[in-house]
């Protein structure tokens, strides 16, 4: 692999993508204008959240996200083109997420994806979705790679080193559950409800972190990998340990639990940054330090915020957030994902499958599901 000398290249027109996410429990159409200078404008960004059809359950159920999205994606499409004030002749491309994620709703997005472009006569770009959160932090921050990559979703938790436009390497990786996944089985032990990352945050915020010791998942360990499964019994276990459970003891659980998360993670991090330090500096005469860039729903999380921010702060660089609402699921990533790729002449044929497992690097070992169905991260 090499470094890509040119990473954010500038298009030769203006270009105009519509971007369709449906690869969770969001429904969600964006349009985006690539500009020449390589900045990028929102022109519109609809999300339609689910959480109220899978709240019953205590988690995403698939086949109500697939039926949910199928209701309205249309809808949501057109709203998004109309509140972008363009006229769909003017689109340049359709691009969606064609995975990794739920196939009932890939399906949907990339089946409504196809049928569009076809019915406008333009290219169709199938994007990955894992490609889409690495380079929001261009159209929001408009930071160019290379640069670190801290993905902490639902779905992913992973360390990415970001060399240019379809050029990853993957450094981590969780090898049991995503982080979003532990905030939310945590919420789901405590009674805390669905989704678990807010309210683990908001019931931690009088607690005290250092009550509870609670395993730091990994640290120390040689390889850059995380851990969050022993954590989240951890907690299970002190929980039935101090039952009856009063709010303080709560209080004190989630922030125990969300300090050892910090922890934890910030020390992966530390061995991701100099895997990734090293690998960026042998192939760019840049001296500038690498930045980190973080995106995901638990990006969200004030206390793991702060903690990047001391982070960063040791290692002498810097960390971008990009704006919350763009952390998480959005069709605007992927407008702008399907765009960086039109511009390199990267387009799908019609018949480009979903993909419910789809590595962002995968020449980089898998470190789960290596089963039938191939590595999911
Ligand atoms: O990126 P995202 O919106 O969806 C995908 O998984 O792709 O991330 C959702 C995850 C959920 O697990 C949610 O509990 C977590 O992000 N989350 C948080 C916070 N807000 C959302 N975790 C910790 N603290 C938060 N404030
Ligand atoms: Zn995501």
């Amino acid at each position: 692999m090499t470094m890509s000398q040119e990473p954010l290249i500038m298009p030769a027109a203006e270009t105009i993508a519509i971007g369709i996410e449906t690869s969770c429990d969001e429904t969600a159409v964006a349009v985006v204008r690539l500009n020449r200078d390589a900045s990028g404008d929102i022109l519109s960004n609809i999300i339609r959240s689910q959480w109220e059809q899978h709240r019953p359950f205590g988690g995403v159920v698939p086949e109500i996200a697939a039926r949910a999205h199928m209701e309205c994606i249309a809808e949501i499409a057109a709203e998004a083109i109309s509140r972008s004030g363009i006229d769909p002749g003017r689109l340049d491309c359709v691009a969606a997420t064609a995975g990794p994620g739920l196939i009932g709703g890939l399906l949907v997005g990339l089946t409504f994806a196809k049928g569009f472009a076809l019915a406008l006569g333009k290219p169709l770009v199938a994007v990955n979705h894992l490609e889409a959160h690495a380079l929001t932090a261009g159209l929001t921050n408009g930071i160019a790679p290379p640069y670190l990559l801290l993905l902490v979703s639902g779905g992913h938790t992973q360390t990415v080193l970001v060399r240019g436009v379809g050029d990853y390497q993957r450094i981590g990786s969780t090898i049991d559950d995503a982080l979003g996944e532990a905030f939310d089985k945590t919420a789901k032990i405590l009674g805390l409800g669905f989704p678990g990352g807010p309210a683990v945050e908001a019931a931690a915020k009088p607690g005290d972190p250092r009550r509870f010791d609670f395993p730091r998942p990994m640290k120390g360990r040689p390889e850059p990998h995380f851990s969050f499964a022993g954590l989240k019994t951890a907690v299970r276990r002190e929980a039935q340990r101090q039952a009856p459970l009063s709010s303080a003891t709560v209080a004190d659980l989630t922030a125990s639990f969300e300090a050892a998360v910090c922890d934890s993670v910030t020390d992966r991090c530390r061995l991701a940054y100099e895997v990734a330090a090293a690998q960026a500096s042998e192939m760019s005469s840049s001296d500038a330090p690498l930045p980190l860039v973080v995106a995901g729903g638990v990006a969200a999380n004030t206390r793991l915020r702060q903690a990047l921010q001391e982070f960063v702060g040791r290692m002498g660089t810097i960390v971008v957030f990009p704006p919350l609402a763009l952390c998480t699921d959005n069709g605007a990533m992927i407008a702008w994902t399907g765009a960086q790729h039109l511009i390199r002449g990267q387009t799908s044929a019609h018949d480009v499958p979903a993909r419910a497992r789809w590595p962002l690097d995968d020449t980089a070992a898998p470190i789960i599901g290596k089963g039938r169905n191939g590595p999911k991260a």
